[in-house]
């Protein structure tokens, strides 16, 4: 977690300050290029398209030194494209082995030059990197941002809150406690998506389970409505509503006699306005702001504090974000259109 919120003109890192230092390095808009290893489909309904790809990043002082947290993001260039900002979606994957190695260290960071990142085709650089076939290269830049409180969720209880694509960023989260489980007390997964046919890494969702992590799922609708003649089956039998709802069950005692608000830390990642309100029922549950964290996206173009357009208040949520902890969003959170 950065530990300066507010941006300001000081925390600007100076490109120029080392002229020792190797000017790639100096140099924060230059990208690192990185080959596509491995593409996984997520999500092909006639309305949502999600892939992940797996990024290796070619040889270099970068990739050597390349780790990331949890929560952060990197920057995506694809010349003649554009520049799209990404979070890591998943664990580090083993350069020998091709498989998951989640390799967290002390600090709760990752090291691994090969990572994953899982993508919805919406507009113009999205839909030409789903066209991108293994083997391709691209340029990555970061990882930016803040992250995750990792070191703040061991001994406590936490509870991750998820709707849609929300679930990428929180992935991490997921492996991180999974590889070491016994440092952490209760942990719940409530996870919320639009229909059945468009819960992400649904085939995980078991094996977190054995992993001894609680996973709820609630759907808006238990039939795609956005799908004329939706191929999608009505067998959907689990609960149908928003993320909220499994959030608010905690108030039953004596269906969570071992919910613990003033214990729980709460990770969320959603729709703006989920995030708002779950962070509002988990405060009614008596769980303290400063244990709420939100990940905020805003429009991103330089990704390290100098171009403004991810402003959201007094804060650069490229920098001072895009996790934030909710005893500084709550106001914002208020300023419509904001
Ligand atoms: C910190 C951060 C992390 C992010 N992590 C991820 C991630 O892990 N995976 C991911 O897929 N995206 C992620 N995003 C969102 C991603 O950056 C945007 O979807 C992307 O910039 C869209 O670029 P484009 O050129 O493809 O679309 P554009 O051409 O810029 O947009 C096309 C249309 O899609 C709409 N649109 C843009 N973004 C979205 C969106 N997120 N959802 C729905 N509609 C949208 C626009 O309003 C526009 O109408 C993240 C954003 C931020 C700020
Ligand atoms: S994206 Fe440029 S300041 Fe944040």
């Amino acid at each position: 977690m950065s530990s300066a919120p507010l941006s300001s003109l000081d925390s600007i890192p100076d490109p120029h300050a080392d002229p020792q230092a190797d000017p790639i390095d100096r140099d924060p808009w230059h990208p690192h290029r990185a080959t596509i290893t491995r593409i996984d489909r997520e999500l092909d309904t006639p309305t949502s398209s999600v892939f992940t790809l797996e990024l290796r990043l070619e040889p270099s002082p970068y990739a050597d030194a390349y780790r990331f947290s949890p929560g952060q993001f990197n920057m995506l260039l694809l010349p003649g494209s554009g520049e799209v900002a990404i979070s890591h979606s998943g664990p580090p994957i083993d350069r020998a082995l091709g498989t998951a190695s989640p390799g967290v260290v002390e600090s709760g960071t990752f090291e691994s030059c090969t990572f994953l990142h899982t993508i919805r085709a919406v507009g113009r650089v999205t839909n030409a990197l789903e066209k991108l076939r293994v083997g391709d290269g691209l340029g990555v830049r970061g990882p930016y941002g803040t992250s995750w409180p990792m070191q703040q969720l061991i001994g406590q209880d936490v509870l991750l809150l998820s709707g849609g694509l929300g679930m990428a960023p929180l992935r991490p989260v997921v492996y991180a406690i999974g590889s070491r489980r016994d440092d952490f007390g209760r942990v719940d997964l409530l996870y919320g998506s639009r229909s059945p046919e468009t819960i992400l890494y649904a085939a995980e969702l078991d094996a977190w389970k054995r992993a001894d992590i609680g996973v709820e799922t609630i759907v808006d609708h238990a039939q795609d409505p956005l799908v004329e003649n939706s191929p999608c089956k009505p067998t959907w039998t689990g609960p149908v509503g928003n993320v909220t709802h499994l959030l608010n069950r905690r108030s039953s005692l004596l269906d969570y006699p071992d919910f613990r608000p003033e214990r729980t830390q709460v990770l969320l990642c959603g729709p703006e306005i989920m995030m708002h309100r779950c962070a509002q029922s988990a405060r009614k549950l008596g769980i303290p702001a400063s244990s709420i964290w939100l990940s905020m996206e805003r429009n991103m173009q330089c990704g390290v504090g100098y171009c403004g357009h991810c402003q959201w208040g007094p804060l650069f949520l490229c920098k001072d974000g895009p996790v934030v902890p909710y005893d500084l969003a709550e106001t914002l959170l208020e300023i419509k259109d904001l």
